[in-house]
């Protein structure tokens, strides 16, 4: 049965709505959600209604996520999570004056259901529609929470992506480092699939944690020290597959491997993100010398780990930053974040042209740029991933 989270402030009811009213939509992994966000009267995102249908429990037999269920469970999923989250925001078809969809980087079945799903409804309503790209969503995610300046440092760990980026402005991202192989997600995740604790895994990974002894095992730390901020989890994920498999798998043996893996990916994130921070203060030395701190932001699945936001709440205190971590619904995927995101390029661009012809792009890095000169993984013939 589909897990159907609704987020709704005034259910039901009719909104006074004063500016622009962005549909967004988001269906790039295993989430199918939609979302209606508009502007309140301080000009502030104000979300209406944002609904997400998880596919947890189609995946969870396999351990992962599997890209065919996946691009099925989003097709039978995507017509009534638009309609809920319209008729959740009180309001009508008619009252949508643009419309948002995912349009990549992801699983290319769920991207295509998304984004014509999208594309049907704008060209229906004759409203604009716009392409985004769920890592821009990621990116601006923060500002659907609080009034979260730029520039801002992001990481963001999730089960497809870790990456750190400066976010210095709308449409202006810059990536600081990224993983060389796994996200850190999919480690949690790999890990207790390995050790057959179910999916996903980070949960489960971090409730055995709980009683186990962080010190008992010496999991490397990858990159540790490194010059740049790109990080490594292959090594780290294959070394805890071997301890398992040597240990009596008993329950204290369990619980011992997984908080000296949960430790390990702590201690990781953290001496990346210092690193990045250092990137990000010499890019941004002027913001460091007013009193307003400027902020380090986490968002993805994993900013839901208490030991991670803890040690990550701890970094930003040292360097002098303000720590954001935005409500876990607004971490994980979402549409809020690709309707901000419509919602932001439409007050940037008024009279923004409808980009019907846009495809699904299965890997889309936020700064093509960087990815361009140094690409962190996936090259060849499909380019670079991040
Ligand atoms: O952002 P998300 O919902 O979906 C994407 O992957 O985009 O992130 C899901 C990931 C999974 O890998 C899951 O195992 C991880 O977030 N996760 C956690 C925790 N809760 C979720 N990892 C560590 N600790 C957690 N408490
Ligand atoms: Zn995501």
């Amino acid at each position: 049965m589909a897990n159907h989270l609704a987020q709704t402030k005034t259910p039901q009811t009719r909104p006074v709505v004063l500016g622009p009213v962005v549909l967004g939509i988001e269906s790039s992994c295993d989430e199918t959600a939609a979302a209606i966000i508009t502007l309140d009267t301080r000009g502030k995102p104000d979300i209406l209604s944002s609904i997400i249908a998880s596919q947890d429990s189609e995946h969870a037999p396999y351990g992962g996520v599997v890209p065919e269920i996946a691009a099925r469970a989003h097709m039978g999923k995507i017509k009534s999570v638009i309609s809920q989250a319209v008729s959740a925001a009180g309001l009508h078809y008619d009252d949508i004056s643009a419309v948002a969809a995912t349009a990549g980087p992801g699983l290319v079945g769920g991207v295509i259901t998304g984004l014509m799903a999208g594309k049907g409804t704008a060209l229906s309503l004759g409203v604009p529609f716009m392409g985004v790209n769920h890592l821009e969503g990621h990116a601006l995610s923060p500002r659907l929470a609080a009034p979260c300046p730029f520039p801002y440092l992001l990481l963001l760990i999730s089960g497809g992506h870790t990456q750190l980026i400066s976010v210095d402005g709308f449409g202006d991202y810059h990536r600081l480092g990224s993983t060389v192989d796994d996200a850190a997600g999919e480690a949690f995740d790999k890990t207790a699939k390995h050790m057959g604790l179910g999916f996903p895994g980070g949960p489960k990974v971090e409730k055995l944690a709980a009683n186990g002894d962080e010190t008992s095992y010496k999991f490397p730390r990858p990159f540790k020290g490194k010059s740049h901020a790109d990080f490594s989890f292959a090594g780290l994920k294959t070394a805890v597959a071997r301890a398992f498999d040597a240990s009596d798998k008993s329950a204290s043996a369990q619980a011992n491997i997984a908080a000296s893996f949960q430790r390990a990916v702590c201690k990781t994130l953290s001496d990346r993100c210092a690193r990045a921070v250092e990137m990000f203060k010499s890019r941004h030395r002027q913001y460091f010398e007013t009193a307003r701190r400027p902020y380090f932001v986490v968002a993805g699945g994993v900013a839901a780990n208490q030991l991670i936001r803890a040690e990550l709440t701890a970094l930003a205190a040292r360097h002098n930053m303000e720590f954001l971590a935005p409500p876990l619904r607004y971490c994980t995927d979402n549409a809020a974040m690709i309707a901000l995101a419509g919602l932001t390029r439409l007050q940037s661009e008024p009279t923004v042209q409808s980009e019907l012809g846009i495809n699904a792009r299965p890997r889309w890095p936020l700064d093509a740029a960087a990815a361009a000169q140094n690409p962190a993984s996936g090259f060849g013939k499909k380019g670079p991933k991040s």
